[in-house]
C-alpha cells in the first residue's frame, strides 16, 4: 500500500537491526486518515468472504481494526492481554511469549464475542514472529470460528511470522514489508496490495 509505505519510508525510525519505531503516526499518535485508508483496503479485500467479525489485539491493532470493520459492516472484536490466568466467566486464552518486548501474557477472548461458524479477520499492526496473530487464531478455533484472513500494517519480512502463518494455512495480507532494517535505514519489499 503506497500510502503507508511512503509513511514508514518518510516517518519510521530504524532504532536497530530488529525495531522500527512507527510511534508518530501507529503506535502513539495515530493517524486516523491513514487508519481509515487502510481499513478500506482490508475491506476491499475481504468484502466478499463473508467476514461476520474483525479481531484484534490489544492495543496498536485497534484503529486500524475499527475502520476495517466499520467499512465491512461487522463488530469488532479485542482481544485481551491479561497478565494471569483470570477466568472469569467463559473464556478462551492461549499463552502469548513477545520476543520483541520480551514480554507474556494470556491473550484472552470471551466466549460471548465469538459463535460455531464465525468467519474472522484478524488485524494486527506488526507481524513479527506471528506469536500474537497464531494466538488469535488459536482463539477463533477454540470458539468453533475460522480465519479468513490475517491483515497486517507492517510484516518484517526477515523475521518468521509469515511463513509460520503460511504453513499453518492462513492467508496473510501486509500491506508493507520489510526486507531489512538497519539503524537509520529501512529496506522495502514487495507488499501484498
Ligand atoms: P509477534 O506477535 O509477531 O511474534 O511479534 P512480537 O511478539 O515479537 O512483538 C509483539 C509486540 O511488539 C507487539 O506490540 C508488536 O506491535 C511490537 N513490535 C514488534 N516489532 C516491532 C517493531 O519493529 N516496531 C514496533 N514499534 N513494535 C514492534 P504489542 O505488545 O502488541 O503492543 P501494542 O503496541 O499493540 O500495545
Amino acid at each position: 500500500m503506497k500510502l503507508l509505505e511512503d509513511r514508514i519510508m518518510k516517518d519510521g525510525l530504524a532504532l536497530s537491526e530488529t525495531i522500527l519505531k512507527v510511534d508518530s503516526f501507529i503506535n502513539h499518535q495515530v493517524d486516523l486518515t491513514l487508519m481509515q485508508e487502510i481499513g478500506k483496503v482490508f475491506a476491499s479485500i475481504y468484502k466478499d468472504k463473508g467476514i461476520t467479525r474483525v479481531f484484534t489485539i490489544e492495543s496498536s491493532g485497534i484503529a486500524p481494526a475499527a475502520f476495517t470493520a466499520l467499512e465491512l459492516g461487522v463488530p469488532m472484536v479485542i482481544l485481551k492481554k491479561q497478565t494471569s490466568k483470570i477466568l472469569v466467566g467463559d473464556v478462551y486464552q492461549t499463552n502469548i511469549t513477545s520476543f520483541t518486548k520480551g514480554t507474556n501474557y494470556e491473550l484472552t477472548l470471551s466466549a460471548k464475542y465469538i459463535s460455531a461458524g464465525d468467519k474472522i479477520l484478524v488485524i494486527d499492526d506488526f507481524l513479527a514472529n506471528g506469536e500474537a496473530a497464531s494466538g488469535a487464531a488459536k482463539l477463533v478455533e477454540m470458539g468453533g470460528g475460522s480465519v479468513v484472513g490475517i491483515g497486517i500494517l507492517i510484516e518484517k519480512s526477515f523475521q518468521k511470522g509469515r511463513k509460520r502463518l503460511q504453513d499453518a494455512g492462513y492467508q496473510v495480507t501486509s500491506l508493507a514489508r520489510i526486507a531489512k532494517l538497519s539503524r537509520g535505514k529501512v529496506e522495502l519489499t514487495e507488499a501484498d496490495v
